[in-house]
């Protein structure tokens, strides 16, 4: 561990808020009396939060003072933990992960776009905006290389993605918290190679149609595609919790545009349809007349256009059309596709059912 010395600025005295005094005395109670040291490192990091998310000399004697500890254990407790900052941080304090998987994954181009835009680490921003460290894994190596910024892990990162979050949150816009790629969660990057047939073979995380909804049905169709149906709930819920917890984090008046950006990517359009003859979107289960129209609007008008469409851009018209989840749980990709390939969607199927 490198060493970790105080700043050589401090401020003269460090005292708690009444909130956080109060707030301090009550952590304190829960140890038994002789063990208030065991309240240390809660102390020491509410006393970061309230000055800034640095700890200074006064702070962590104030610290020791609570705790009738002396100040020097204090001191190796805050310098031991590199969750404690000795000097000041910028507002967005970006925390770089370089262990192994990061690092194997990226994290050294991370490293330049840090260098380049804020400067050495440790260095604080002219306008007090940005600073970063390296620190050690940080637990999220299935989706490196990340970075966390304050509270919130920025994952999936590329060298692009990153140098455009830095700008966004410099230019106090929406920022797209999680993975930078649209992934949910862990979910593989290059596709399902196992389970194929639960979850579909398009490689995107896309249930396909059962096979019921495409040929005639048969009595024996019911159970299969009944277990194949509670799956595809599943993921799309999971899908539509994904998208609306990266929605909670934005400005309420933000536009449905600014909304479907954090989330995805806005499918490529065509100015207008192929030989002035558009598909007939409406024939895929869950596209009504209104939504057709605003999907000509987008620039798409053939279902081909909808079966390319990769996981970031299902999100991206999910959220624009303000029903996250839905394109998944109606299948329309899988759908287009067959109808794309001259076969059926789910409408034209008598049986079929959406959720
Ligand atoms: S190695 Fe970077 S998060 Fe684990």
């Amino acid at each position: 561990m490198s060493v970790r010395r105080l700043a050589d600025e401090q401020p003269a005295r460090f005292d708690f808020t009444p909130e956080n005094k109060a707030w301090a005395e009550k952590e304190i109670a829960k140890y038994p009396p002789g063990r208030q040291a065991s309240a240390v490192i809660a102390l020491l990091w509410r006393a970061q939060e309230q000055s800034g998310a640095w700890l200074s000399r006064a702070a962590i004697e104030k610290v020791a003072e609570m705790l009738d500890m002396p100040a020097i254990r204090v001191l190796e407790v805050a310098t031991f933990y590199t969750m404690f900052n000795l000097a000041p941080v910028g507002r967005y304090y970006v925390q770089l992960c370089g262990t192994t998987p990061c690092m194997l994954s990226g994290a050294e181009a991370i490293k330049q776009v840090c260098r380049e835009k804020i400067g050495a680490p440790g260095h604080v921003t002219a306008d007090g905006a940005f600073s970063w460290t390296e620190v050690e894994c940080l637990g999220a190596c299935c989706n490196a290389p990340m970075v966390q910024i304050n509270q919130d892990y920025y994952e999936d990162l590329d060298k692009a993605s990153f140098a455009k979050l830095l700008d966004d949150l410099a230019a106090g816009r929406p920022a797209k918290v999680g993975s930078q790629t649209g992934r949910a969660a862990s979910e593989m990057t290059g596709g399902l190679t196992a389970l194929a047939s639960l979850y579909g073979v398009d490689g995107k995380g896309v249930p396909a149609i059962p096979a019921a909804a495409s040929t005639p049905a048969s009595p024996s169709a019911g159970p299969a595609r009944d277990a194949s149906d509670a799956d595809h709930e599943a993921h799309a819920a999971a899908e539509e919790a994904h998208v609306k917890s990266v929605l909670a984090t934005l400005p309420k008046d933000a536009t449905p545009e600014e909304k479907a950006n954090a989330v995805g990517a806005r499918p490529p359009g065509i100015a207008a349809a192929r030989d002035g003859k558009p598909d007939a979107l409406q024939r895929v289960k869950g596209i009504g007349p209104v939504n057709e129209a605003k999907l000509n609007e987008l620039g798409v008008f053939h279902f081909d256009q909808i079966a390319k469409w990769a996981r970031e851009e299902i999100r991206w018209v999910g959220t624009y059309l303000a029903f996250p989840g839905r394109i998944d749980r109606e299948r329309w990709v899988s759908q287009a596709a067959n109808l794309a390939a001259g076969g059926v969607g789910l409408k034209d199927d008598p049986t079929s059912k959406t959720h």
